[in-house]
């Protein structure tokens, strides 16, 4: 288990799915075994843990994907930039057993993954430790009363300042017209955020380093597109 600070948001309560169908005893058997050696390795103290410190070879930076789904986006990051380290964090056990093939498939070593909620884990990371954040199609929970559960809220956008290096990009994706407000305005009124996007382009179409997701592909809200959402972490005094 966990051991964040006190801060309410390294409590939080997880509502999404953790398991869905049954998983083929191939990819069982492979997530089995491989699952342990790529698993972000925190401290049994509750310490803190060195992101860089994770990967097999040195690394030039470190960035993290929140909620990578069944991979897609990491994959291809991994891939295109084998001298970053990538850190995923998924509750979704399919999505993690995709990852894992992903992984299997692509010959990458320079993943580590996260199998449960990531905001826990992000107390436990050093300040400034990542260069970029991605947060793609997050549940929208489109209720009023579920708009708590969202995963970017004023609290989330604390702990990454935290852990962003200055000049870091955080990356963030929706298809839901209401997230889109709810994001720009969290992201606007943050401190340590700048929106870096001058022209309509520029959050309208898809920058060539930012591969579609299976979410995105399935575009479940049935309305507008998808809105690429990029801002910078302010430097430091
Ligand atoms: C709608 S899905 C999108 C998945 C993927 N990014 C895509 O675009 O296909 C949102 C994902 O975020 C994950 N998620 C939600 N809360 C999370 C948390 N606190 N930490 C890590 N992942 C989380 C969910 O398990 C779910 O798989």
């Amino acid at each position: 288990m966990f051991m964040g600070s006190k801060n309410p948001a390294s409590d939080p309560r997880f509502h999404g799915r953790r398991r869905g169908r049954r998983l083929r005893q191939q990819r069982e058997e492979l997530l089995a075994a491989r699952l342990p050696a790529l698993e972000l390795s925190l401290p049994a103290d509750g310490g803190a843990v060195d992101p860089a410190a994770q990967f097999a070879g040195p690394v030039r930076d470190v960035w993290l994907e929140i909620g990578f789904g069944y991979g897609e986006h990491l994959i291809w990051q991994a891939q295109n930039h084998r001298d970053i380290g990538i850190i995923g964090a998924e509750p979704f056990l399919n999505g993690v057993a995709r990852l894992v093939s992903y992984i299997a498939e692509g010959e990458v070593d320079n993943v580590r993954i996260v199998p449960d909620d990531v905001r826990p884990v992000l107390d436990r990371l050093p300040a400034a430790s990542l260069g970029r954040v991605f947060i793609l199609f997050p549940d929208p929970w489109p209720k009023l009363r579920h708009r708590k559960r969202r995963l970017v809220s004023a609290e989330t956008l604390d702990q990454l300042a935290r852990v962003m290096s200055d000049g870091a990009e955080l990356r963030l994706a929706t298809d839901d017209a209401d997230y889109a407000a709810w994001m720009l305005r969290l992201g606007l009124a943050h401190r340590e955020f700048e929106w870096t996007a001058r022209r309509p382009d520029d959050w309208r179409q898809r920058p060539d380093d930012w591969p579609s997701t299976r979410y995105e592909e399935k575009n479940r809200s049935g309305g507008q597109g998808p809105v690429f959402l990029r801002f910078r972490r302010h430097l430091r005094d």
